[in-house]
C-alpha cells in the first residue's frame, strides 16, 4: 500500500498531485513552433486561402524512386513483419558505417551505432543517456527548438550562448568559456545549423574541439545537414577533426534531409559503446526497433550514390541566393548569406522599430502573426529559436512560391515605410 501524506498548502500555480492531470515535466513542453506554423499554413490553405509557407523544415522533393522500390519489396518480405534487433538491422548498421567512413572519414564499429526513429529520437536518447539532474548543456543560440526540450526532459539545464548576425551566427571559444561552470557536461554543436544555415570552418571546429578536450566535456554534434553546404566551404566532422574526443562525442545523423525522407523516420546516433548500449536499453522499452520497411529503404538510400542530394543542393543554392537578395531589399531586414542547410535567418529588428499601418509590434512573434494576417505568408518567429527579433524562412519550397511570398513582404513593408 502506498500512503499519501499531505504536503501542506501548495502554491496556487502548482496543483496538488491528485489534481494534476499532466505531469509537470511533460506539461512544460511547448508545442514545436516550427510544426505549429507549418500546420497553421496547411490548414489555412485547406480553407482555400493562398498562404505561402516558409515554415517546413523538409525538402519539397519526393523520395528518389529506387528507395521507394526497396521499401515496396521489403513490405512483401515476411521477415520484415516481425520484431527485429532493437538497435537496428545489421545490414543498416553496416551501411551506416560505410556511409560514415565515405562521407566524413570516421571509422565506426556496429556496437557504436543505434538506429532511431529519426534524428529527433537520437537527440532525445542521447541527452537522456548522458545527463543527470542539474547537468548543464551549452547550446549556441539561435538553436533548433527541440534541443532545449530534450535537455529539459532529461533533467538537464540549457545554457544558451547567443551568436547573432554580426558574428555570422557562430559562437566563439571565448563565449563558450564564459558560459562554462562546474556543472557543464555537454556542448551541443550543429553545423550546418538549423535555423541559421551557419557552417563552421575546419579551423573553427578544431578550436572548439580543443576547448571541449581541455575541460573534459562531452559533445553532441548534429550532422543532419552535412551534405547541404554551399560556396565550397571547407568544413568537416567534429570527431574526425578532433579524434581525441571520440570517447566523449555523440554524432546524430539520419536520412531525412539528404534523401528527402522526412516521413520515413530513420536516424541514428554514433557514440561510445557504453553510452550506445545504455541508449539501446532505453529504446528497448520505449519503441523497440524502427520500422523494418523504413530501415530497408534507408539501406537503399545509403548504398546508393549522392546524385539526388547533389541535384537538391543545386536547387537549394539557387533559391538561397534569390531569397537572401530579395530579403535584403526590404528596408529594416538584414539577412546574412547562409552557407548551409535550407534556411535563411534575417534580423527583422529594423521592422520592429517602425509603425505598420499605424501599429507597432513588440516582438517578432507578433510581427509574424501580422504578416500572416495581412499577406498570407507564414514564417517562424525568432522566439522559437531563443532569439527574438528574427524570422526563419525555410527555402525548401517551389521557386515561384518563394518569389511570390517575398514579393508580398516587399510590398507590405514598402507600402508602410515611414508611416
Ligand atoms: C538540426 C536538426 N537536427 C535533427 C533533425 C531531425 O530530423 P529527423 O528527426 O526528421 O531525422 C532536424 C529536423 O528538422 C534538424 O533540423
Amino acid at each position: 500500500m502506498v500512503s499519501v501524506q499531505s504536503s501542506g498548502a501548495q502554491p496556487p500555480s502548482v496543483p496538488s498531485t491528485r489534481d494534476r492531470r499532466v505531469s509537470l515535466r511533460v506539461g512544460a513542453i511547448a508545442e514545436s513552433a516550427t510544426l505549429k506554423v507549418d500546420n497553421k499554413a496547411k490548414s489555412l490553405r485547406a480553407e482555400g486561402r493562398p498562404v505561402i509557407g516558409y515554415g517546413a523544415g523538409e525538402p519539397d522533393f519526393p523520395t528518389p524512386p529506387y528507395i521507394v522500390e526497396a521499401a515496396v519489396a521489403a513490405c512483401r518480405e515476411p521477415a520484415n513483419h516481425r520484431y527485429t534487433a532493437v538497435g537496428g538491422l545489421p545490414d543498416l548498421k553496416r551501411a551506416i558505417a560505410e556511409k560514415t567512413e565515405r562521407d566524413s572519414g570516421l571509422t565506426v564499429t556496429h556496437d557504436r551505432i543505434l538506429v532511431t526513429n529519426g534524428g529527433k529520437q537520437a537527440i532525445y536518447a542521447a541527452f537522456a543517456t548522458m545527463l543527470d539532474p542539474g547537468d548543464e548543456v551549452i547550446v549556441p543560440a539561435p538553436y533548433w527548438t527541440t534541443y532545449p526540450e530534450a535537455i529539459h526532459l532529461a533533467g538537464g539545464t540549457t545554457v544558451p550562448v547567443v551568436a547573432d548576425e554580426t558574428q555570422d551566427y557562430k559562437v566563439t571559444v571565448e563565449q563558450l568559456e564564459a558560459a562554462r561552470t562546474d556543472r557543464t557536461k555537454v556542448l551541443l554543436f550543429v553545423s550546418p545549423s538549423n535555423p541559421t544555415g551557419a557552417v563552421y570552418t575546419s579551423e573553427e571546429i578544431r578550436s572548439i574541439g580543443e576547448w571541449i578536450e581541455a575541460h573534459d566535456l562531452w559533445v553532441l554534434t548534429d550532422e543532419i545537414y552535412e551534405h547541404l553546404v554551399y560556396d565550397g566551404v571547407k568544413t568537416g566532422s567534429l570527431p574526425v577533426l578532433c579524434p581525441e574526443l571520440v570517447d566523449r562525442c555523440v554524432v546524430v545523423n539520419g536520412v531525412a534531409k539528404t534523401y528527402a525522407m522526412t516521413g520515413w523516420r530513420v536516424g541514428w546516433m554514433i557514440g561510445p559503446a557504453d553510452l550506445v548500449k545504455a541508449a539501446t536499453n532505453l529504446q528497448s522499452h520505449a519503441t523497440s526497433n524502427v520500422s523494418n520497411v523504413a530501415q530497408r529503404a534507408a539501406i537503399a538510400a545509403l548504398r546508393g550514390d549522392l546524385t539526388a542530394v547533389e541535384a537538391m543542393r543545386d536547387t537549394f543554392d539557387r533559391r538561397r541566393r534569390t531569397i537572401v537578395s530579395m530579403l535584403n531589399e526590404i528596408d529594416g531586414v538584414v539577412c546574412p548569406m547562409p552557407e548551409g542547410a535550407f534556411y535563411a535567418y534575417p534580423s527583422v529588428k529594423g521592422l520592429l522599430a517602425r509603425h505598420h499601418n499605424g501599429r507597432t509590434f513588440d516582438s517578432s512573434a507578433e510581427l509574424a502573426e501580422y504578416v500572416l494576417d495581412e499577406v498570407e505568408v507564414a514564417v517562424v518567429p525568432g522566439e522559437a529559436f531563443g532569439t527574438p527579433g528574427y524570422f526563419r524562412f525555410s527555402y525548401a519550397l517551389g521557386d515561384d512560391d518563394l518569389v511570390e511570398g517575398i514579393t508580398r513582404l516587399q510590398r507590405l513593408f514598402a507600402r508602410q515605410s515611414g508611416t
